[in-house]
């Protein structure tokens, strides 16, 4: 088991790797993100994206990595959906105890959900789920949110 600082010190250098990763490029880089934490971050089963569509009333399943999964979340579901209309992060520890959780993965027992907020418009979610209840904390959900911060300010958002 690492211990805070340890993980801070390997957060930092993921966040720094990330930010070398990024290209400018949206779907490029939505792409090699979610590689990106899936190989360096312990303990997850599944990373990606959810995209605002149009009628910014629905998040559609972007790049990720893990398992195949929803396809489609209303703005008025889940964890993600929740995220997207409140415009804040989400620390789910165990998202049983969570209403209206979306049950894509059935071995997800935690998660983060970080919205992608331009302009007070939420673009779509980065989500990130792991098997182990409470395996997030509030220093994860920092780090998940300066990620998504490096790569909105990479694509000149
Ligand atoms: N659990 C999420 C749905 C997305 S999957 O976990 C990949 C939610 O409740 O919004």
């Amino acid at each position: 088991m690492q211990n805070t600082s340890s993980k801070a010190l390997t957060y930092a250098e993921v966040l720094q790797e990330l930010n070398g990763l990024m290209t400018g490029r949206w779907l490029t880089d939505l792409a090699n993100m979610s590689a990106l934490l899936f190989q360096h971050i312990p303990d997850i089963n599944w990373v990606g994206f959810y995209l605002t569509d149009d009628t910014k009333k629905n998040l559609w399943l972007g790049p990720f990595q893990g398992q195949p999964a929803c396809t489609m979340i209303p703005f008025s579901k889940g964890v993600c959906g929740t995220a997207a209309t409140e415009k804040k992060s989400m620390l789910v520890l165990d998202v049983d105890l969570f209403p209206g959780h979306i049950v894509c993965d059935s071995s997800s027992r935690s998660e983060v959900v970080v919205p992608l907020i331009v302009s007070e418009n939420v673009i779509g979610v980065l989500d990130v789920d792991s098997a182990t209840r409470a395996r997030f904390t509030k220093q994860d959900q920092s780090f998940f949110e300066s990620a998504v911060q490096i790569l909105l300010e990479k694509n000149n958002f």
